[in-house]
């Protein structure tokens, strides 16, 4: 039995949610290439009404960005901090505020995904190490497959566990430990179009 890896900052709490909110694109400014990448997916899908989820939404900055560039999207948030999407919900402008739901729910709870839809995207960015032990990655996945549509996408994107990257090989994983476990949960193709300064994206489809 692996014994979870303890979250050093609550990210419930308002302080520890604005300060994340206020380091996390001046940490990264790379965030924004990864966004960028998203969007430019879903804009070149045959449906652009897409259904998008984002698992660990956190304050907002991908949700918002792809309300802004993406006029048709429907757009859903899933967070467990009621903190973050106050956060969230106060960037968005009314226009994209009518295409979001945010819904409260915790992915480490048994059937966390009973209430969701099925979607076109499903995106969890800077997320997956809060499952707090990669022995829960293989599950985590493939409940997500659960909510994906026919011909969806499943963008994974978080820090690797790598020489210049993150040192703790219980919370991240290595390029091949991510690869391997996505394909092990049903994935049959998974891709890493994007690769930025540890931060390493898989596209995945079933
Ligand atoms: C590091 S932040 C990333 C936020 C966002 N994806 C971004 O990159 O801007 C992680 C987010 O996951 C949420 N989170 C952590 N554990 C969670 C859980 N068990 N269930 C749902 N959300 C969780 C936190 O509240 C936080 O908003």
């Amino acid at each position: 039995m692996k014994i979870d890896v303890p979250s050093p900052i609550d990210l419930k709490n308002y302080q520890d949610a604005k300060e994340w909110e206020l380091t996390a694109n001046l940490k990264r400014p790379w965030r924004y290439d990864f966004f960028a990448y998203y969007a430019e997916k879903i804009a070149q899908s045959s449906d652009v009404q897409s259904q998008i989820l984002e698992l660990g939404s956190g304050p907002g900055f991908l949700g918002k960005y792809l309300l802004e560039h993406l006029p048709d999207i429907q757009y859903t948030a899933f967070d467990f901090s009621e903190v973050m999407h106050t956060l969230a919900l106060h960037k968005l402008k009314p226009n994209e505020s009518q295409r979001a739901t945010y819904l409260l729910g915790d992915f480490k709870q048994a059937n966390w995904q009973k209430g969701l839809d099925q979607y076109d995207y499903i995106i969890i960015h800077q997320a997956l190490h809060e499952l707090r032990h990669k022995s829960h990655a293989l599950d985590f996945h493939r409940t997500v497959i659960s909510l994906l549509q026919p011909k969806a996408t499943y963008f994974v994107c978080d820090h690797l566990f790598a020489e210049n990257a993150m040192q703790n090989n219980e919370l991240y994983m290595s390029k091949t430990e991510n690869s391997s476990v996505l394909k092990q949960a049903g994935f049959k193709s998974v891709d890493i179009p994007l690769e930025i300064q540890g931060l390493c994206l898989f596209e995945c489809k079933v």
